[in-house]
């Protein structure tokens, strides 16, 4: 593949990418801030370039695509119920921030941009639906509305600037390296230091579960098979109740109990993408067992809490 640049490859996700792309012999350069969810220590021990910046100086971006064959771009801020308290700032990252990456792709002639968004562009799917990659956007909170915002760039740079730019999105994902107010991570830190673990609401929302390293496979394959205006689903087809994994988690820190707290405002009662087209055309499929990769996933977070 030459030279890979990953924006937030110091990120949950991100580092999960450039661990894939490493393990294949790729050569890697990462942009990041180092704000919430990036750290250095996510990228210990591996050969590549880091480069501190923000996606939002675009002279920054420009500089860091200098030689790179192909730029998966996931820098964003992620956490919804941080976009409650924050919304104009999530905008900033994730529209002005894509704005930029976009423009620096455009002038330096970069070959291939592949942008990372979400399920939750969608809003609520009813049940049974699984959303197709033409469904209408109906984002029903600040971080959704960003990233649906951002698509609408990356279609709009697209159509009118020709640029070879193209798109996935996928479902919750799960595993190590996750920040730690991100919901599994929380659960697994409520129950190893309070012996109790407080879940949003009743817990019935359900989120469709994908491990991080069979994200990162998708999106290599992604890259692999890049079309400029190629819109993937990655999803794990395996929708889980927010109650039951929080009660999978608990039994697996010793069996606390889960009780129901406040609920989350704009909480969305189902996510869900329809990926079989993506399955066939990219000769992609989740490889990894929810329970171990859950077991797998306590393990590490419950380390990551004594270590503090
Ligand atoms: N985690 C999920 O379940 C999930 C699901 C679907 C889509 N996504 C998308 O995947 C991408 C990565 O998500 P994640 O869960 O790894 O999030 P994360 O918060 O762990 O990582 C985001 C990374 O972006 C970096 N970043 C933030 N603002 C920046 C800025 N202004 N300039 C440069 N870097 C900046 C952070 O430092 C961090 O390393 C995001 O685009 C997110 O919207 C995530």
């Amino acid at each position: 593949m030459g030279l890979v640049l990953v924006t937030g490859g110091a990120g949950f996700i991100g580092s999960a990418v450039v661990r894939a792309l490493r393990a294949r012999g790729d050569a890697v350069r990462v942009f990041d801030a180092l704000r919430t969810g990036g750290e250095r220590a996510h990228l210990a021990g591996l050969e590549l370039e880091l480069v501190v910046g923000d996606i939002r100086d675009e002279g920054a971006v420009c500089a860091a695509m200098d030689g790179v064959d192909a730029c998966l771009h996931l820098a964003a801020e992620s956490h919804v119920s941080r976009s409650l308290g924050d919304p104009r700032g999530f905008i900033g990252v994730n529209v002005d921030g894509t704005a930029a990456v976009l423009a620096a792709a455009r002038r330096v002639g970069l070959p291939r941009l592949l942008h990372m968004s979400t399920d939750e562009v969608f809003g609520a799917a009813p049940p049974g639906v699984a959303f197709g990659v033409g469904d209408r956007h109906r984002p029903g909170n600040p971080y959704a509305a960003s990233k649906a915002a951002a698509e609408a760039l990356i279609w709009a740079w697209r159509h009118s600037f020709d640029l070879p730019v193209a798109m996935v999105r996928t479902t919750n994902n799960y595993g190590p390296r996750q920040h730690a107010e991100k919901a599994i991570p929380c659960w697994v830190r409520m129950a190893v230091e309070q012996g109790v673990v407080v879940i949003h609401g009743d817990g019935s929302p359900t989120r469709d579960w994908l491990a991080v390293e069979d994200c990162a496979a998708g999106l290599l394959a992604a890259l692999d098979h890049f079309e400029p205006g190629a819109v993937d689903h990655l999803a794990g087809r395996d929708p889980r109740s927010n109650r039951a994994v929080a009660e999978a988690v608990a039994a697996l820190c010793g069996g606390a109990p889960v009780r129901c707290g406040p609920a989350r405002p704009g909480q969305d009662a189902a996510y869900a993408l329809d990926d079989r087209a993506s399955r066939a055309r990219l000769g992609w499929a989740p490889c990894t067992n929810f329970a171990e990769g859950l077991a797998a996933t306590v393990v590490w977070h419950a380390a990551r809490c004594a270590r503090r």
